[in-house]
């Protein structure tokens, strides 16, 4: 018997939300799964916050990347592909890259593919899977995507994703983060440079649609920016789908695997 001794290590930020993981970290692990039937395909996730959340709440042990790493050695894995869903190469991409290090000699080969948003044909292919999934563009209405956003050099990956969207001619589509730049005013300040727009759809730029879109985005208090969009006149429509969830987007991230091996 051959028995499988490489292995796919996808690694997420992770989230709490039991509903949006399995449509949106789980689908992405599935397409990797079905892509490489060779491997034993494993999850690991990068935050600490949500794996003790996990844990606590509902005893569910999801391994980080060294505990992960560790464990395929121990079981005799020789050959290991690491393929992160996170959107950018930023603060968790980094940490994921420090983690597996150490494990470089440990492993007869340890390859990683890249985060979503890398080259300029990531750009484009993901711009092209987010537009499949709007309606057509409309004189009164904008989309608003609301990414993370991150103190990281890499946050400058919104400004030219949303560059990327309007080349593919929708200048309707406006990118703001929740952490980073541009922010909620710089959102208002390009729907104002639109007079005609009564309308927002308002979605979440992010993997999975867990706290920050239930809450940041379409939740009911004050800071929200659903209801700061309503204050400022908008008629808004929220669409709680992570991009996960978006064949084309879980596309990029088979393709960066591939490219890895
Ligand atoms: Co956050």
């Amino acid at each position: 018997m051959n028995e499988k001794k490489s292995a796919l290590l996808a690694v997420s930020f992770g989230t709490s939300h039991l509903d949006t993981l399995e449509k949106t970290i789980g689908a992405i692990e599935r397409d990797l799964a079905a892509a490489f039937p060779d491997r034993v395909l494993c999850r690991a996730f990068t935050s600490g916050m949500i794996l003790r959340k996990l844990a606590e709440r509902d005893g569910l042990h999801i391994p980080d990347v060294p505990a992960a790493l560790s464990g395929l050695t121990e079981r005799g894995f020789t050959d290991v592909l690491v393929q992160p869903t996170h959107i950018m190469n930023g603060d968790e991409h980094d940490k994921l890259r420090a983690q597996a290090a150490p494990f470089t000699g440990r492993l007869e080969r340890l390859s990683f593919g890249a985060p979503l948003l890398t080259a300029e044909a990531d750009y484009r292919e993901t711009a092209q899977a987010l537009l499949a999934e709007l309606p057509p563009a409309c004189p009164e209405e904008a989309v608003v995507y609301m990414g993370h956003g991150t103190g990281h050099f890499a946050n400058a990956a919104y400004t030219q994703l949303e560059y990327m969207l309007h080349d593919l001619g929708r200048i309707d589509v406006v990118i703001g983060t929740v952490e980073g730049y541009p922010g909620f005013p710089e959102v208002l300040e390009r729907l104002r440079e639109r007079p005609g727009v009564r309308r927002v759809s308002l979605r979440p730029l992010m993997i999975v649609a867990g706290d920050h879109a239930k809450n940041d985005l379409a939740g009911p208090e004050p800071g929200s920016w659903r209801v700061r969009l309503e204050a400022a006149g908008y008629a808004v429509s929220c669409t709680l789908r992570g991009i996960g969830e978006i064949p084309g987007v879980r596309a990029v991230f088979t393709r960066h695997a591939r490219e890895a091996c």
